[in-house]
């Protein structure tokens, strides 16, 4: 039975890169590795230039109906004018939490041949291999109240609320646990249990689910803090993390400082299991729509590719393929073929030769 995947280019170089993660499923269907069924649709900007809304109700229910997304990249400066809930990075969000996408899994990675282009030491970075598993659909972001209030002396407010039930803490501590259990079986789980409750909680659940489910991983507990520093000092300490919305959000950013450029950085946003047992999920690479440099042909699609290989672990358990394409990124990058992103002093070669690189090494 083919496996299903709805494309989502969306705008800028989204389309570009896009077009070597097709030509990389379109290489796995050819050799009979895979049969995974595409269709298109537009989304971002494109999607609101056409139908006035960057997520239609149609593409919505595409979506829903399919389980499993490959999205690109929305947004550029023509849109920044309309109305602020059709933009096409805020319209498009109301994808994710339709999906119910609770788990965002941030890897950050860095080959041996980039470890030159990090924000830090090479030989700190040199074979980084870390997962971030950041919780998406709770916190402070989302939990009530939240508002402003004018007070009776007219002085303004501010009120954000941090809540976190323990189903929510159980469901994002599994995905974490189980990954670790795949990988090499070490988990620090992040919070600040020293000056909130909810970090209490949180350390307390994750703590229990250790001891009656996963005795086999390694668990430490760190503080949000020292976490920050140790991915600064050391990042290659560590194996998954484990941290919510608001304390997820700044250490993946941390995180891909060290693992180098943008252009290098999948994720996937993962809900939970159908009655089949399919997980809704949503892959895309952690940059933009890049504005800048859309229409060049340069843009570095190893990105788009690597969520594509995230796509084929999580949804498909096709590790053996993920591994596969996995290394045959980093074989291309050692051949020095690179995009100008990473080229440094080197010859930059354009998108599609980047591409190609990837699925001759494959
Ligand atoms: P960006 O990630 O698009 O670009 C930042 C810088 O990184 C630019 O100099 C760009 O050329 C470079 N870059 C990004 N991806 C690259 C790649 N694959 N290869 C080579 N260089 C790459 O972020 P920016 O400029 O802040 O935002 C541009 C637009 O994208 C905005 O409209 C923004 O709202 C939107 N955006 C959309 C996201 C999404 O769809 N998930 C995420 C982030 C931004
Ligand atoms: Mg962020």
């Amino acid at each position: 039975m083919p496996f299903d995947v709805l494309l989502l280019p969306g705008d800028g170089i989204g389309g570009e890169v896009m077009g070597q993660a097709e030509a990389v499923i379109a290489f796995l269907n050819r050799t009979g590795l895979t049969d995974i069924r595409t269709e298109a649709d537009l989304a971002g900007g494109t999607a609101y230039d056409r139908h006035g809304h960057p997520l239609g109700d149609a593409t919505l229910a595409r979506a829903q109906a399919c389980g499993t997304v490959l999205f690109g990249a929305v947004g550029g400066e023509q849109w920044d004018h309309v109305p602020y809930h059709l933009r096409p990075e805020i319209g498009f969000m109301r994808l994710r939490k339709e999906m119910d996408l609770f788990a965002n899994l941030r890897p950050a990675v860095c080959p041996p041949a980039l470890a030159g282009a990090s924000s830090l030491k090479p030989e700190l970075v040199d074979g980084l291999d870390l997962m971030i598993v950041r919780e998406l659909t709770g916190g402070v972001y989302f939990g009530e109240p939240k508002e402003i209030v004018t007070q009776e002396n007219g002085r303004r407010r501010a009120v954000d609320t941090q809540v976190y039930d323990e189903d929510e803490i159980e469901r994002i501590a599994y995905v974490a646990f189980r990954l670790a259990g795949e990988r090499q079986g070490r988990l620090a789980s992040v919070e600040k249990s020293n000056v909130m409750k909810s970090g209490l909680l949180w350390r307390q659940v994750v703590s229990r689910m250790q001891h009656d489910l996963y005795p086999q991983v390694e668990l430490v507990h760190l503080l949000a803090d020292n976490c920050a520093m140790q991915l600064v000092r050391r990042p290659k300490q560590f194996d998954v993390i484990l941290a919510d919305n608001l304390f997820g959000d700044m250490l993946s950013d941390v995180a891909a400082m060290a693992a180098g450029s943008l252009g290098m950085l999948p994720s996937a946003s993962l809900g939970a299991p159908d009655a089949q047992g399919r997980l809704a999920a949503l892959y895309e690479p952690v940059h933009g729509s890049a504005p800048d440099i859309a229409g060049k042909g340069i843009a570095n699609p190893i990105a788009m590719i690597a969520s594509l290989g995230m796509l084929l672990r999580h949804s498909m358990a096709r590790h053996d393929l993920a591994d596969a394409l996995d290394r045959a990124i980093a074989a291309a990058l050692a051949t020095g073929t690179r995009t100008a992103d990473v080229a440094g002093a080197g010859t930059p070669v354009g998108t599609t030769a980047m591409g190609a690189a990837i699925i001759a090494a494959l």
